[in-house]
């Protein structure tokens, strides 16, 4: 289902007022509020259960808004821009003096975006100013990819969702430091390292997924109900039915390519195609999630292209997880 120009019109209304409106990008669902008023940024972090300190993305129509938001463009950045724009790369550039504080969590930077999607750009036309929304689920769960998993999430703490249907990409941007002449990848997402590095010609630092560089990107992050127990590919479907006969529900994200089974609580066939599994990542987790898996066995793709962000957000949903969480065995 896609939204239509009505929907758009009284969306915008909505952000104008004050509002809180879910919307779809090419990378996952975003919960939108106006930038510009303090209330209803306020609002976003209430809505998500995310604290404060943790800043948030700008969502702008195209780089020809950039002026106010940010305070300067290094030629880096306007490379990129000029390059990947509407897409998923997110550039953190000195910010400007529409942003407030409150949206950058303190910092004197802003990360910005132009997301490639109709219904978003659509969306920020018509409302005209700068969308602030981080991905539109719980602080510390999986990102939606649809706007069923919206509504499930946020419920009535979000004034309107607009659906645009499945996400292309389906993990989140890739963001990147651009405030010097150096930009380095601060998290790994949907914009591919190498298409960055041919553009720059330049090679790219990525953080390791041990560093805490940036807030929000701390281990349990983008992490499902269930433990997931990360192994080599060939080992998951032993690994998936040795701890479902030690008493736990197991779910295996098995390598489509293995061709073997798994006798276990719940199977997903993982493509091949990396374009193909990060479209499908946080449904295949949500998926599992649902059929009561305690435990998710999975393994990581080779760490190039779109499996670099795949290879991340899986590290971080097998991360440590704070003790309000604990695994329980079932039988
Ligand atoms: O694909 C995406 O980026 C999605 C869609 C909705 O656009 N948005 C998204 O937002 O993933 P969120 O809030 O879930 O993640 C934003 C990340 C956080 O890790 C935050 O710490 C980082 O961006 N971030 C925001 N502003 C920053 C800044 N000034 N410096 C460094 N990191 C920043
Ligand atoms: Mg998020």
């Amino acid at each position: 289902m896609v939204s239509a120009v009505g929907d758009i019109e009284t969306a915008a209304g909505v952000l104008l007022a004050g509002g809180l409106v879910a919307f779809p990008t090419e990378t996952v669902y975003g919960l939108g509020a106006n930038a510009e008023d303090l209330a209803a940024v306020a609002r976003i972090y209430q809505a998500k259960g995310r604290p404060p300190t943790h800043p948030l993305i700008v969502h702008l129509a195209g780089a020809e808004f950039l002026d106010g938001w940010v305070a300067h463009v290094p030629e880096p950045a306007r490379l990129l821009a000029d390059r990947f724009w509407p897409g998923p790369l997110t550039l953190v550039l000195r910010r400007g003096p529409r942003v407030s504080l409150a949206a950058t969590g303190g910092l004197e930077t802003v990360a910005v975006r132009v997301p490639d999607h109709a219904v978003a750009l659509a969306l920020l036309s018509a409302f005209g100013g700068g969308a602030a929304a981080p991905s539109a689920n719980r602080f510390g769960s999986v990102s939606p990819t649809t706007a069923d998993h919206v509504r499930a999430e946020l419920g009535d703490a979000v004034d309107v969702v607009l659906d645009g249907g499945s996400c292309a990409v389906g993990v989140e941007s890739t963001i990147v430091d651009a405030t010097g002449d150096t930009p380095s990848i601060l998290r790994p997402g949907g914009m591919t390292r190498e298409d960055l590095e041919a553009a720059l010609a330049q090679p790219l630092a990525v953080p390791s997924t041990s560093t805490i560089r940036v807030p929000g990107t701390h281990p349990s992050h983008y992490a499902p109900r269930a433990q997931v127990v990360l192994v080599e590919p060939e080992q998951v479907a032993a690994e998936a039915e040795r701890t479902q006969e030690q008493g736990y529900r197991v779910g295996a994200l098995l390598p489509a390519s293995s061709g073997t089974g798994a006798n276990v609580h719940a199977v997903v066939a993982v493509p091949d195609s990396t374009t193909d599994y990060a479209r499908g990542l946080y449904a295949f987790l949500r998926e599992l999630d649902q059929r009561g898996c305690d435990l998710i066995v999975a393994s990581l793709p080779a760490a190039e292209g779109l499996g670099l962000a795949i290879g991340n957000r899986l590290r971080r949903a097998a991360g440590p997880r704070t003790s309000d969480r604990p695994v329980t065995m079932r039988r």
